[in-house]
Parts: C-alpha cells; structure tokens; sequence
C-alpha cells in the first residue's frame, strides 16, 4: 500500500534512493531501452535548441536532476546556469557533471517552492519533473515569476495513454511508493495561461506524453 507519507516527501525519498539508477538511464545505449524511452532525448533536444535560440541566457532548471540537461544548456551557449533538486544525491551528481563550468553553474538544494533564486531567467526549464507534482499551478505561477519578459519555460509532461498509463501508475505509486500525476492538452494550456503564460505551445512527439514551449510576453516600452 502506498504510505500517507505527503506526496513531495515521498517524491524527495525516490528521488534520494534511485539518483544513481536515474542518472544511468542516459548512458545506456541498448536499442531496446533507447526505445523506451524517446522522451528522455527529446526533452534535452528540446531545451538545448531552446538555448541556442537565445543570446547567451540566463537559465534555470527546475528539478534539475543530476544536471545531464543542464551540461547540454551551458554547452548550448547559457552564460548563466542555476539548478534547484530537493534530492542531495542528485545535487552531488549534478555538481560532480558541472563543476567543468566554474561560476556559469550555481547548484541549489531545496524545494522550489522554498528556496530563494535570485532571477529573472530566459529560459526555464521543467523536464521530467510535473510527473510529480501533486499541486504543478504552484510552480506554473512560480516559473512565471522567475521569468523573463521574453522569456521561454521548456517542459515535458506525461499523459495518460491505455498501455503505459496503468503500468507506470502501478510501478510509481504502488510498488515505489511516488505519486505520478499525467496530463492533458487542455490543462497544460489552460494552466500555463493563468500563470500569465502568453504563447503556449504544445507538440505530442509520439509515446505517451507532451512538451511544452510557453513564452512570457515581451513588455512594450510606454
Ligand atoms: C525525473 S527527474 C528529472 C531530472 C532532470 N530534469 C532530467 O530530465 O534529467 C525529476 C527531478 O525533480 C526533482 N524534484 C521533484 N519535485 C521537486 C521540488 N518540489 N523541488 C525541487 N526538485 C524537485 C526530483 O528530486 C528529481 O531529481
């Protein structure tokens, strides 16, 4: 039975125990698990071209994991990278795989609706983290805060489909004790909108989920 430990906790303890596996999941070059998992690639494709798209931004990446996005990022040209996980194994992994960029990189340690982030950010990152969040409005509004007029959030997002759908609800929530929460169209447009979001695009890249490019307009001067 999944224990009534709060959803974010339960999130952190995964996240602690199953870094290093995480982490492993980008090395493994087998067909078979390349296949898998196309998201994992794509979602990095995605915020690598995003960079590229900007002069020299400033990025921050939430749930940053153990940072195999975020060295893609400061490849891409970021000339400001910040990383926010409430998992410290992940953070020590991500520092470990940054540490090649000196200052350009920060590493935060915390919950992203705790910590303080000294921003604003051009491009901000959310990849493979709304998978979690049993309240994802609070980051939503919070991402926007932290972003730049002109600005850029990448995100993925995963939606229900009839095969994956109930074995990945199976594998996280009963046997690994982690909520997992999937999405629509709808309600990705919908709650970026209300975040203040003012273009959102979403594209369906084949699998079982979405990602999500949502810009904060530019500010006209008076
Ligand atoms: C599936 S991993 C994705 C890591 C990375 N973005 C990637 O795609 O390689 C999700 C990460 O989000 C982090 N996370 C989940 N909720 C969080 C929160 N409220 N604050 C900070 N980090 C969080 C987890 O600890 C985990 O490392």
């Amino acid at each position: 039975m999944p224990s009534s430990a709060a959803a974010p906790q339960r999130v952190r303890n995964r996240f602690r125990e199953k870094a290093r596996a995480f982490d492993d999941l980008y090395e493994d070059q087998r067909p078979l698990a390349r296949l898998l998992r196309p998201g994992l690639f794509r979602r990095r494709q995605l915020a690598a071209d995003t960079v590229r798209a900007y002069d020299a931004p400033r990025v921050l990446d939430v749930g940053c994991g153990s940072g195999r996005i975020g060295e893609f990022a400061l490849e891409a040209g970021a000339s400001r990278y910040v990383g926010i996980d409430f998992s410290e194994p992940m953070i020590e992994l991500a520092s470990a795989r940054l540490e090649r960029f000196g200052l350009r990189a920060e590493l935060i340690a915390g919950d992203f609706l705790d910590v303080a982030v000294d921003g604003p950010f051009d491009v901000v990152l959310a990849l493979g983290l709304f998978d979690y969040l049993p309240e994802p409005h609070l980051f939503s509004r919070r991402m926007f805060e932290l972003c730049a007029d002109g600005g850029c959030l990448v995100g993925s997002f995963p939606g229900w489909s009839l095969i994956k759908g109930p074995i990945r609800k199976l594998r996280y929530e009963w046997i690994g004790n982690c909520p997992i929460f999937n999405y629509t169209p709808r309600e990705l447009e919908l709650m970026f909108g209300a975040s203040g979001f003012e273009r959102v695009q979403i594209a369906s890249p084949g699998g079982s989920g979405f990602l999500l490019r949502a810009y904060r307009a530019q500010r006209r001067s008076q």
